[in-house]
């Protein structure tokens, strides 16, 4: 299995394809035509989109606070960027994140050129000839059984996948330091939609059916299929955060890899949604005899809709992500936005949803108000007066 010493090596041993190979073309002369948070680079021919930035700069967040917190700062931050497109990744991880090492690997060799130039924009090697980079095309899930099977291990690997694809999952986990950072990806709507049961069922080993929060269902769907795989190796997983982005759609998880199996498997198991009530509760595998709503209608049982198994624990990190929106805010990243949305709105509101005493899933306010035939307040207004309600019970409690 995994052993973190081993990847310490990998500098030294490593006998990554060449990077400028004969056959290649030389990389094209570098053009600037693209930037994020100052990193310049060209995404010629390859898939890019610049609406995923701020999953990006989550990823250079994270992945940087891990650099600094590992046992052993002063070893080698190796990173791998399984599906690397035109690089901007691989580059960010570089230039930002302060990795030692990345490696950078697209099925299609078409896109070296690309890669190439984007990735030179830094020296290929370090002042003591230690490679800084390398680029390969070969299948993820080929390159990171390789990787495992050298032993090669490293602090953190990105997959940004299209689609269900979910068999690189365990090929990351194998070639992941434990304690390291795996950055996950799904695009399949359609299964967290509940569209896609066979599918779902396929990649993540959950069945899906509709319920009205299909993009947390999507979270839960990626992260609870990465805590299986991981349990299937002897290990666990962590959120670190998790983010559904509506462009694509995107469902993106950054997990920490933890060492031994869990026992305890309350965060795994199901959720039930009652269409006559509204409410949502979980159950776990013990439980599954007994699901049902307390509501009125429990005995039809079509109002019931039961999905699962799947993650039901936290979707993030609290502490995590209040380190991550200090840094954004150090480095002058937090307020600032190329696509709308703001890394300080995006962090704060996770770190809201970190609470975990929170339950899955949710009920809109106007569905609420319908139910209840009144007119639906402002939502900031109903939250506050909640916040000072729940306030006063707690001073209550604590008087008594
Ligand atoms: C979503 S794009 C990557 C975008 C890039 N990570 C970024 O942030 O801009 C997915 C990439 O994965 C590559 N790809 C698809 N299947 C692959 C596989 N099985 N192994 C490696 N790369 C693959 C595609 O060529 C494509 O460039
Ligand atoms: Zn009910």
């Amino acid at each position: 299995m995994a052993s973190a010493s081993a990847a310490v090596s990998i500098n030294r041993t490593l006998s990554p394809p060449s990077p400028l190979q004969p056959s290649w073309r030389s990389p094209q002369p570098l053009r600037c035509t693209h930037s994020e948070r100052g990193v310049s680079f060209d995404p010629g021919s390859a898939f890019y989109r610049s609406d995923s930035a701020l999953g990006r700069d989550l990823a250079v967040l994270a992945a940087t606070l891990h650099r600094q917190s590992r046992p052993d700062p002063s070893s080698p931050f190796l990173c791998l960027d399984a599906m690397c497109g035109s690089g901007v990744r691989a580059l960010r991880y570089l230039a930002q994140a302060g990795a030692d090492f990345v490696w950078a690997n697209d099925a299609s060799d078409a896109l070296r050129p690309v890669v190439v130039a984007n990735l030179s924009r830094l020296h290929l090697s370090h002042g003591d000839g230690q490679r800084r980079w390398v680029v390969s095309h070969l299948d993820a899930t080929r390159l990171l059984a390789e990787r495992y099977l050298r032993r090669e291990y490293f602090d953190v690997i990105d997959v940004d996948s299209f689609g269900s694809e979910a068999e690189y999952i365990r090929a990351a986990f194998l070639s992941l330091k434990i304690g390291g950072l795996a950055y996950l990806t799904s695009t399949d709507w359609r299964s967290a939609r509940g569209y896609g049961g066979k599918c779902s069922l396929s990649s993540y080993g959950a069945y899906i059916r509709p319920v009205p929060y299909p993009n947390e269902i999507g979270l839960r769907m990626l992260i609870g299929g990465a805590a299986r795989e991981s349990a299937m190796l002897g290990f666990h997983i962590k959120p670190v955060f998790s983010y559904y982005a509506s462009h694509g759609p995107i469902y993106r998880a950054m997990v920490q890899l933890c060492h031994g199996k869990e026992d305890d498997i309350s965060n795994y198991g199901f959720i039930c949604h009652c269409k006559s009530c509204g409410q949502t509760q979980t159950f776990g595998f013990d439980e599954l005899g007994q699901i049902s709503c307390g509501c009125a209608d429990r005995a039809d049982a079509t109002s019931i809709t039961v999905v699962g198994p799947l993650w039901t624990g936290s979707l993030h990190d609290a502490s995590s992500i209040t380190e991550m929106l200090n840094l954004a805010v150090e480095w002058g990243w937090a307020y600032t936005s190329e696509n709308g949305t703001t890394l300080q709105k995006l962090l704060d509101t996770m770190i809201e949803e970190s609470d975990p005493q929170l339950p899955p899933g949710y009920i809109r306010l106007d569905e609420i108000a319908s139910r209840a035939k009144v007119n639906s307040p402002p939502l900031g207004t109903l939250i506050n007066s909640l916040r000072k309600v729940f306030n006063y019970l707690l001073h209550q409690c604590m008087i008594n």
